[in-house]
C-alpha cells in the first residue's frame, strides 16, 4: 500500500509513525507531502521516508491520501488536485469540521472518501479515531481506515450525524479530561501532597480507572457503588459529587463543544 500524507504536522506524524514503525508500511512506500521544509526535514531525518512540496505528485504516486492540512487549507489545496484525483484514490481527511458533503465538493465525485476524527493521544498509540464513509467508498477501504488509525489507537465507524458529539467527547475531551486533572492535583496539593505525586497518583489513577473500566466492561454505576463501602473514604467522597451539579456541568461543556463543532461545519 503505497500512502501520501497531504501535509504532516503533529496528527499526520502520529498516523505515519505508527504506519512505519508498526511495519504495515516500508518507508518506501510511504510520500510525505508539506509545504514547510522544516517539517519535510524532521519527517525525512525521523522516518526515512520520501517527502516532497508538490502534492500532484504525491497524488499520482499513491492511491492512499490523507489529507492533514488545517480545515483553513484544506480546499485550496483540493482545488490544486481537483481532477487529479480519480476513483483509483482513497482520500482520508482528519481536517476537523470538514464534512464529506464539502469534501465532495472540493476534491469533486470520482474519489473514496473518508472523514476522521482522531484526536490527540493518537501521538502516544492511545488514540480514538472515529470515522464514517462516503456512498462510494468500499469494504477495503474501511479496512484500510482501521490498519491506519488502529496501529495508534481505537478505531470505530459510525454515521456521520454523530460527528459533532464525537467531536465533542473525543475529539475536545482529552482537553476536558487534563482539567479534571488539574482541579484533583490542585486539590491532593491543599492537602499537602507534593505536587509532582499528585501529577502521578492523578495521572495513574485514570490510566487505570479507564484501562479497568474497558478491559472488564463493567457497568459504570455499578462500579462506582461497588467502590463506595458503606460510611468509607470514596462514599464521602461521592456524596458531595452527588450533592453538587457537575453532571449537568458536564453536559454543559459537551453541549458547547458539540453546538461549535456544528458552527465550524456550516462555515
Ligand atoms: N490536533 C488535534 O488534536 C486534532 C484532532 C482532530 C483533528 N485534527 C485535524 O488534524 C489536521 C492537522 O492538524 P495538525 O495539528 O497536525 O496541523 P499542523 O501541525 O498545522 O500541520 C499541518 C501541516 O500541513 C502543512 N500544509 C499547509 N498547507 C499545505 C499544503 N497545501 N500542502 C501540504 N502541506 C501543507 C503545514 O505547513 P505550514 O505550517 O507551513 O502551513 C503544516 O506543516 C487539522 O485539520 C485538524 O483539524 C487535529
Amino acid at each position: 500500500m503505497t500512502i501520501g500524507f497531504l501535509g504532516t504536522g503533529k496528527m499526520a506524524e502520529a498516523i505515519l509513525s505508527s504506519v512505519v514503525q508498526g511495519g504495515l508500511c516500508e518507508p518506501w512506500e510511504v510520500v510525505a507531502c508539506d509545504t514547510s521544509a522544516e517539517r519535510r526535514d524532521w519527517i525525512a531525518k525521523q522516518y526515512e521516508v520520501a517527502v516532497t512540496d508538490d502534492a500532484v505528485q504525491t497524488v499520482k504516486s499513491c492511491k492512499v491520501l490523507v489529507v492533514a492540512v488545517k480545515p483553513q487549507d484544506l480546499d485550496a489545496l483540493l482545488a490544486g488536485l481537483k481532477g487529479r484525483l480519480t476513483e483509483r484514490h482513497l482520500v482520508i481527511s482528519i481536517a476537523a469540521g470538514k464534512t464529506l458533503a464539502a469534501l465532495k465538493k472540493a476534491a469533486g465525485a470520482k474519489p473514496r472518501l473518508v472523514r476522521v476524527m482522531p484526536n490527540l493521544a493518537l501521538s502516544v498509540q492511545e488514540g480514538m479515531s472515529v470515522y464514517c464513509a462516503a456512498k462510494n467508498a468500499k469494504p477495503a477501504d474501511r479496512k484500510t481506515v482501521a490498519q491506519l488509525f488502529g496501529g495508534a489507537g481505537a478505531v470505530l465507524e459510525l454515521p456521520e450525524r454523530h460527528f459533532d458529539a464525537v467531536t465533542a467527547l473525543s475529539g475536545s475531551g482529552p482537553a476536558f479530561v487534563a482539567y479534571v486533572m488539574q482541579a484533583m492535583i490542585a486539590a491532593a496539593a491543599a492537602l499537602k501532597l507534593p505536587k509532582d505525586a499528585a501529577r502521578l497518583l492523578a495521572e495513574q489513577t485514570l490510566i487505570g480507572t479507564g484501562i479497568y473500566l474497558q478491559n472488564t466492561g463493567r457497568d459504570i454505576g455499578e462500579f462506582i457503588q461497588a467502590v463506595a463501602s458503606p460510611k468509607g473514604t470514596t462514599a464521602a467522597g461521592l456524596s458531595v459529587l452527588e450533592a453538587s451539579d457537575v453532571k449537568a456541568v458536564i453536559g454543559q461543556t459537551l453541549a458547547a463543544a458539540a453546538a461549535r463543532s456544528r458552527e465550524l461545519s456550516k462555515a
